[in-house]
């Protein structure tokens, strides 16, 4: 059995482990964590690196293994992480603690304030590779003791962020999520019809695609874009079998050859980025937005339609916080429903969570009014 801890959008984590790990069978889940079985320990690690929503795998100890950890150091560091019932942690390590002292084992814990370790604080410890990171889980009627076999490499991720040839400026497409929708998606050849800086693309790039097509309206975005590729490519020794940004209106992508040719996979963000602040968010400016882009995705999906377009979509609309209420793109939903099919989320019959009820999926960040909601379609 295999344990995944989740993260803070635990939906959208749950969504790309199943996408991923297709055969798994849910043996547990709930908002912190899914446990899983009927999958391999060999196929988890190798295909971990491209979970983005998942903070820590593990896997359940076997006493030979907790054995080689322990003596791994002369001074055995370690921590444990407990789940559910985090009251109790004190009294674990100290108890622990005791009972490696009467076995003559010199010990350190490094939890600090008896509190579970960030990521962060793991990667630091190296605890990873001295297999010293624990978990103890509890439900009311048992506990278990796991050991970590994969944790999120979250200094190299905002590395990657930080290296974008880009003006800085809000309203990116955060890369997890990016890399969240590629898993949706099915991730095969993909494009992004309003590439900004190629957040999508790069990310599709690391999860191993070699082909990845963008456009964008606007010259210096698709400049931009061939510059961030081109370099990254340079520094990851990567070399692309297909790639093309060329500057294009969406609501003409007709005109794009490339797209009708080799295109397989759609992922975007379809949205003008209009930053709004509470002090000039209106249902007036949230109105002229809404017509803005409806006339623009209206045009595209009726094209896609007379091409077939036969692929997946995975697709970001925005919707707004406006006085502590949810103004949800509600139009979007009945253009939805003449040009689309709206696939689930979540594997056929899967009755443990449930997606919105318009079968999206939500990301929030706080202090922004302008939030996401992903949606993965087929034109009907
Ligand atoms: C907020 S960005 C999209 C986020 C981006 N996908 C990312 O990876 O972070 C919006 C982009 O859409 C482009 N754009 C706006 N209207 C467009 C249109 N009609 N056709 C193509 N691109 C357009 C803008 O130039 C801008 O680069």
């Amino acid at each position: 059995m295999i344990w995944f801890q989740l993260g803070r959008e635990y939906k959208l984590s749950v969504a790309e482990i199943l996408a991923v790990f297709s055969y798994g069978k849910t043996v547990y889940l709930s908002n912190d964590f899914l446990i899983l079985d009927n999958i391999s320990i060999d196929e988890v690690l190798e295909k971990a690196n491209n979970l983005w929503w998942t903070i820590k795998i593990v896997e359940i100890v076997d006493s030979s293994v907790a054995k080689e950890a322990e003596w791994y150091e002369w001074k055995f560091k370690y921590w444990i992480s407990i789940f559910w019932d985090k009251k109790n942690l004190k009294s674990i390590l100290v108890w622990i603690k005791k009972e490696l002292k009467d076995l003559w084992v010199s010990s350190r814990f490094i939890n600090k304030d008896f509190q579970n370790l960030s990521s962060a604080q793991i990667l630091w410890e190296k605890l990873l590779k001295s297999q010293s990171d624990y978990n103890i889980i509890y439900n009311k009627n048992n506990s278990y003791f796991w050991k970590t076999i994969w944790i999120q490499d979250i200094f190299n991720y905002s590395k990657r962020d930080y290296e974008k040839d880009r003006d800085m400026q809000t309203g990116m497409l955060p890369p997890k999520l990016c890399q969240m929708m590629i898993n949706i998606s099915g991730w095969t050849t993909i494009y992004d019809p309003f590439v900004w800086l190629g957040t999508v693309l790069i990310e599709s790039i690391l999860m191993w695609n070699e082909s990845v097509y963008g456009t964008d309206l606007n010259e210096k975005m698709v400049e931009h874009t061939k510059n961030n590729i081109i370099n990254f490519c340079k520094k990851e020794d990567i070399e692309l079998e297909n790639f093309e940004i060329i500057k294009l209106n969406a609501k003409f992508i007709e005109e794009s050859e490339f797209f009708k040719k080799w295109v397989d996979s759609i992922v975007t963000e379809w949205y003008l980025w209009e930053v709004m602040t509470q002090n000039n968010i209106s249902l007036d400016r949230i109105d002229k937005q809404k017509k803005s882009l409806l006339e623009l995705y209206d045009r595209f999906f009726e094209w896609l339609k007379k091409i077939k377009y036969s692929w997946n979509l995975v697709i970001c609309f925005p919707f707004w916080e406006m006085k502590w209420k949810y103004i949800y793109f509600t139009e979007v939903y009945d253009l939805l429903k003449k040009y689309c099919n709206i696939e689930s989320l979540y594997p056929a019959d899967y009755t443990e969570i449930q997606a919105t009820k318009a079968w999206s999926l939500l990301y929030k960040r706080d202090k922004q009014l302008v939030w996401r909601e992903i949606f993965k379609l087929t034109i009907k």
